[in-house]
Parts: C-alpha cells; structure tokens; sequence
C-alpha cells in the first residue's frame, strides 16, 4: 500500500502487473489480467471471443453473474443440467444444447471443484467447434489430475470478492494462453482505448480497471494462498469423516484426480427435510451459522431470466433443494469443525425421524 501510494500511480502500474503475472503462473497460464470484478472478467471474456447474437451454454446452478454476463456481452444463456457428484455442466445435457448458434460453453468451478467432466467437455467442444470458457470464481488453487483450474478452457475468470478463497477486496482476473485474448481483454478493461495514454477508443469497454491498492491486497493473499489452501483441505477431510455414515445428510464424494480448495464443502440432506428448518436448529441449539448456498435457486427461477426457454433440469432442481454448505474458511480451528460435525449429525437425525 505504502509503494503505491508513494509512487502516486494508482491504476494500472508495477505492482498490478506483478500480481497478473503470478497469479496466472499459480494457474497454468502465461498471460494474466487484472480487473474490477469477476463480472467484468467474464464480460470482457465474453466480448472478446464475440458472442453478440449467439448463444453461451451455462449451468442453471450458478451465480447470477455468470448469466448476466453472457446477456451484457450480447449474447443469450442456455441453461444446461449439472452432475450430482460436481454441482457441475453434465456432457449430456451441454450435448443437447451445442447447436449452430452456440459460440462457448461457460464451465463452472462450483465450490471449487473442478469436475472429471472437464477433459470430455473440453473434446465436446473442439468437436462442435466451440470455445470452452471457465467461470473459476469459486476455484483459487483448485484443480484436477495436477492441472490448476483456469488452465483448461481458452480463457478463466476468477474472483476477489470478499467471500472467495482470496480476495482484494473487490476485483477479478482473466487468465488465459491466449496472447490475443490477453491483449483484447486489455484493450477492454480501460475503456476501449488503443493505449494507456491515447485517446482512441476501438472497443466497447468500459471502467474496469483493478486500482493498485486492490492488486497489493491481492498479491499478499496470493502469497498466502497455499496457507489458506492446507487450512481449508484439512477441514474438508475432517469433515469427511466427521459425517461418515450420518444419518439425513451425506457429504458430497468427489471423484479420484479431484482437487477441491474446498471455497464451500458441500452435502446432500435427505429427501424430505427442510433446509431453512435445519439450518435454524443448528443456529439456536449449537450455535453453528451455515454458509451459503451455490445456489439454493437455479437461475431460471430466477425471475430476471424468466423469458430464457429452457428444457426440464431435474439434477439442477434437486441439488439447489436439498445441498448444505457447511462452514469453511482459512483459519477454521478443529474445535469448531467438530462442533460443526456433533450439530449437523444430530440435527439431520433428529429431522429425517420426525
Ligand atoms: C460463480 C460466480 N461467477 C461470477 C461471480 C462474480 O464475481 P464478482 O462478485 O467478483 O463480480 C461470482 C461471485 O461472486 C461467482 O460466485
């Protein structure tokens, strides 16, 4: 902070460019950009590879953003059916939906699972050519078979939001192999223009710079990221076994290869018992506050998105319904992990019998 504000350049300058570079090398990429927000990320992603007047495949069970995005960019969401073993894009479902109108297919990391899927959809979309994008928001320092989220798609955007993994307070990054998206999405970022310095606007930007204090918050945390990471890995394992053969509640297992940062650690509840209901007894009687849900609504019950046709997406439905997130972040104590565990095994028993 105290570099920045001595150097009085406070938008785009040295240290903004060393947080895009490490960043992007933590993710299996060369090229990093660093923006306002993991919106404007994949809007500028989305402009860049031109999606005006086509349609962009996402996963009904994601964040807002990830939609509004596409319909910013110029393009129209189709909402495809998720896995239950990822929460996330199912080959099926992304299959039904890849015809000629289809410019991308936008993956979502969600809970920071990188699912199996990723290398079939990844050939699925080389076939139909179509650009596989990553929306790896959820995905800090995930990955799958030793490869880092936002290494598998043409391009990925993160978020620094505060909730995430890692955070700069707000802003986002694009991260890519790509040296001409790369160069596109800088052109973007500040308003359009040719140059830093120039007045030619040549694209439809707009004000989505990082400021160099949001790049030296984020740069600390990076260096931070492998910390964070073996905190929050050692929650999921111990929330593992902690809720092995509950009863009402069941974690979600994630496949060989996978490798979870564990931004949410997700589990089913059984059919029947109501979440609002569960969470409220974990509240009052063992003091536990849930985390969020990714999502307790699929987006198109969301009424924004109400005029987008889609086909039926029973898997999405049934995993927004009945998934919990339990609590995780990147100083969890084991005491609070266990009394986590002793509140949710006792109140899913106690609500499956009623
Ligand atoms: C899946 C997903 N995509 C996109 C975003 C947008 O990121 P931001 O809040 O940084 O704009 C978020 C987060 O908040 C998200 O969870």
């Amino acid at each position: 902070m105290d570099e920045v504000l001595v150097s009085g350049a406070l938008t785009l300058g040295s240290v903004t460019e060393r947080f895009e570079r490490a960043f992007a090398a933590r993710h299996g990429c060369e090229h990093g950009v660093a923006v306002s927000s993991g919106t404007a990320g994949l809007e500028i992603i989305l402009r860049t590879i031109g999606v005006e007047g086509r349609s962009v495949v996402v996963p009904a069970n994601t964040f807002f953003a990830t939609a509004a995005a596409v319909l910013h960019a110029g393009g129209t969401p189709r909402f495809a059916d998720v896995d239950a073993s990822t929460f996330a894009l199912s080959p099926d479902s992304v299959a039904e939906l890849l015809d000629t109108t289809c410019a991308a297919v936008l993956l979502v990391h969600i809970g920071g699972v990188v699912s199996p899927a990723v290398e079939k959809l990844d050939r699925l979309c080389e076939q139909h050519g179509v650009v596989l994008l990553e929306d790896a928001a959820h995905a800090h320092g995930a990955g799958f078979d030793g490869r880092p989220a936002g290494s598998f798609g043409r391009a990925a955007g993160f978020s620094f939001y505060p909730t995430k993994v890692m955070t700069s307070g707000e802003g986002g990054m694009i991260v890519t192999n790509d040296a001409d998206l790369a160069a596109e999405a800088r052109l973007y970022r500040d308003q359009g223009k040719a140059g830093f310095l120039g007045g030619d606007h040549v694209r439809l930007g707009s004000a989505w710079r990082m400021s160099e204090l949001h790049a030296a918050v984020g740069e600390v945390q990076l260096a931070r990221l492998e910390e964070f990471l073996a905190v929050r890995r050692h929650a999921g394992r111990r929330y593992d076994e902690g809720l092995g053969g509950a009863t009402g509640i069941t974690s979600v297992q994630l496949a060989p290869g996978t490798e979870p940062n564990h931004y949410k650690y997700l589990a089913m509840l059984a059919p029947g018992i109501d979440r609002a209901e569960f969470k409220r007894r974990l509240r009052e009687d063992h003091g536990v506050g849930m985390s969020g849900e990714v999502y307790a609504a699929p987006l198109h019950r969301q009424p924004v998105f109400g005029a987008i046709s889609h086909g039926p997406l029973p898997v999405s439905e049934e995993v927004c319904a009945r998934h919990v997130c339990l609590p995780v972040h990147s100083d969890i104590a084991d005491e609070e992990i266990d009394q986590v565990v002793a509140g949710v095994r006792q109140v899913a028993a106690e609500l499956v019998t009623e």
